[in-house]
């Protein structure tokens, strides 16, 4: 089975998109665990990430360390990405065929860490997993499809840019550790949901 380390060899010499290869520093391809048990979708590396070839490393990021230290987990613990592995100029939109190029590699990427939960983090990464769907009507509730469970939350920057959005997504955090406790009990036959030991 391929290392995530060898998949970023092969990311980093993607050239699927020609404008956005000849403007990167960077290809941010994504960072955690290998067996990590809960991987955050993003949208697109930005500045700072494009920099330093790593994502959520602005000040959305700073944000998202926060709300994972409201449930008492690092950035080590989860695994980071984004739909679109390289920085967009200007940071304007990903365009649907830029989305469609990189998506082999996080399918890629899900394969190898084969997560429990993935969470996905504003708009893009909701089509992806939840097409035709509003976030404003789903965030915080999870879907389970086979063995993995889906959840949708506003984007970190939304926070950032609209007050009100704040406690909504510190809200549906705090509900991610329940979701998993209640997930490990239904899988033991209707034993008594415990606890669970994340890490
Ligand atoms: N916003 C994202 O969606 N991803 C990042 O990596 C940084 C900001």
């Amino acid at each position: 089975m391929q290392t995530l380390s060898e998949l970023y060899a092969q990311i980093s010499g993607c050239h699927a998109c020609a404008d956005l290869a000849r403007a990167r520093n960077h290809v941010v391809p994504g960072e955690g665990s290998d067996h990590a048990q809960i991987v955050f979708i993003g949208e697109a590396p930005g500045y700072h990430e494009d920099q330093q070839g790593r994502p959520f490393v602005g000040q959305a990021g700073q944000f998202l360390e926060l709300l994972l230290s409201s449930i008492k987990l690092k950035r080590s613990d989860v695994y980071i990405c984004n739909v679109i592995k390289c920085r967009p100029p200007n940071n304007r939109d990903p365009m649907p065929t830029e989305i469609q190029a990189c998506e082999k590699w996080l399918n890629r990427q899900l394969e190898i860490i084969s997560p429990r939960m993935i969470v996905t983090l504003g708009r893009y990464s909701l089509a992806k997993f939840f097409p035709g769907e509003s976030i404003s009507k789903i965030h915080g509730k999870e879907k389970r499809r086979d063995s993995v469970i889906y959840y949708p939350m506003y984007h970190p920057a939304a926070a950032l840019h609209q007050q009100s959005l704040r406690k909504i997504i510190e809200a549906d955090m705090l509900n991610i550790p329940d979701i998993l406790a209640r997930e490990q009990g239904a899988g033991e036959d209707g034993a008594k949901p415990q606890q669970l030991s994340l890490f």
